[in-house]
């Protein structure tokens, strides 16, 4: 299947590679890091910024350990923030009340996920 180029978006895997209750980071930048993740929650899709708002820091202990053993949060393993996965609040932790920055996302008529709205620059790379 061919993936055809969409302005300012960038192409991230099959919807269905996502699942239920867990994330994937990507580096749709190339800065050699994951600094996007995306978070599969009640059946839908949310993309964040991986920077905690405590800190400024990457927020996985390891590739794609975003979320919690239960699946219901995203958590800074730095120092165990946990975030919803849908709007990205800080429930419980030092950042309490503040929210991670989050990015849109389109999933076309072959199920795959774009990110959109990115700068033209990263899309070039
Ligand atoms: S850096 Fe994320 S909770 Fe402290």
């Amino acid at each position: 299947m061919s993936r055809q180029p969409r302005p300012g978006a960038l192409y991230l895997c099959p919807a269905d590679s996502l699942d239920e209750g867990r994330a994937r980071g990507f580096d749709p930048y190339g800065e050699g890091r994951d600094t996007v993740l995306v978070a599969r929650w009640q059946g839908r899709l949310h993309a964040w910024l991986n920077r905690c708002p405590h800190l400024d820091v990457a927020m996985q202990y390891r590739k794609d350990r975003f979320m919690s053993g239960d699946g219901q949060h995203i958590v800074c393993f730095a120092h165990g923030a946990l975030f919803r996965p849908d709007s990205g609040l800080c429930v419980l932790g030092p950042c309490l009340g503040q929210s991670l920055q989050g990015r849109e996302l389109v999933i076309d008529d072959d199920s795959a996920v774009w990110l959109v709205n990115v700068p033209q620059a990263a899309c070039t790379l």
